[in-house]
């Protein structure tokens, strides 16, 4: 019976994946993730990320929920032990600064979200937020596999989309560098965030919340 239904849901256009019941209860271990992840500026050029280790970063992303299922997110995935050719041309466009530090990322993943909806050509106001969200879940992905990612929006936009021609209605929004971090180098960072009274409200706009007092 399963299996008959998870052929329908595939037939109607639905990944089979979805059929299958997963409540995951562990908090912790999902904020252990969170804290761990961070934009490290030192890549191992000698550790290599596996096909494998992509798929999985791959799934996390394509689980991520968006507004009407609309998924408008692209990933363009140009990993330099395949096609270093690929790798540079997306390379190349990145301010100096960040290639400076990018440079042994054995991977970059350029993230792009379509701004109309599919079924209309209706503009879709949620495409960023959904995007944002999908390189979220493959960013958290890749520190639970023991990787490092750190996204780069200091890129050269025109020339990103020229040279991947991308469609009128695609924005590049981010380049995703990824790899393992070279431990040798990288250093113990507190991370810098806001006070929780700049971002986090009770009722009203400004006002102080009860949760951390
Ligand atoms: C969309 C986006 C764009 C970013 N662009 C850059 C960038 O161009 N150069 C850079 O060095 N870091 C960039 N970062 C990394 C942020 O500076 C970093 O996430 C922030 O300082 C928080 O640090 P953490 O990721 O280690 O928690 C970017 C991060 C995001 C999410």
């Amino acid at each position: 019976m399963k299996t008959i239904l998870i052929g329908l849901l595939a037939l109607l256009g639905f990944s089979p994946f979805i059929a299958k019941k997963c409540f995951y209860h562990d908090q912790q271990s999902v904020t252990q993730i969170l804290e761990a992840r961070h934009s490290g500026n030192f890549f191992d050029p000698n550790k290599h990320v596996t096909a494998n280790q992509i798929k999985s970063l791959i799934h996390a992303a394509q689980l991520t929920p968006s507004s009407y299922n609309e998924q408008p997110w692209n990933f363009i995935i140009c990993d330099k032990s395949i096609n270093s050719e690929a790798y540079d041309k997306v390379f190349n466009t990145l301010h100096q600064f960040n290639q400076n530090w990018a440079k042994n990322a054995q991977v970059l993943a350029v993230i792009t979200a379509s701004t109309n909806y599919s079924k209309n050509n209706h503009a879709n106001t949620s495409a960023q937020y959904d995007t944002g969200a999908a390189a979220l879940s493959m960013a958290i992905q890749a520190t639970a596999l023991g990787l490092m990612t750190h996204q780069i929006a200091g890129f050269d936009t025109e020339e990103l989309t020229k040279l991947l021609n991308l469609p009128s209605d695609v924005i590049p929004l981010s380049v995703m560098a990824i790899g393992y971090e070279d431990l040798t180098r990288s250093t113990t960072r507190t991370k810098e965030r806001k006070p929780i009274t700049e971002n986090f409200f009770q009722d009203s706009w400004g006002s102080i919340n009860n949760y951390w007092q």
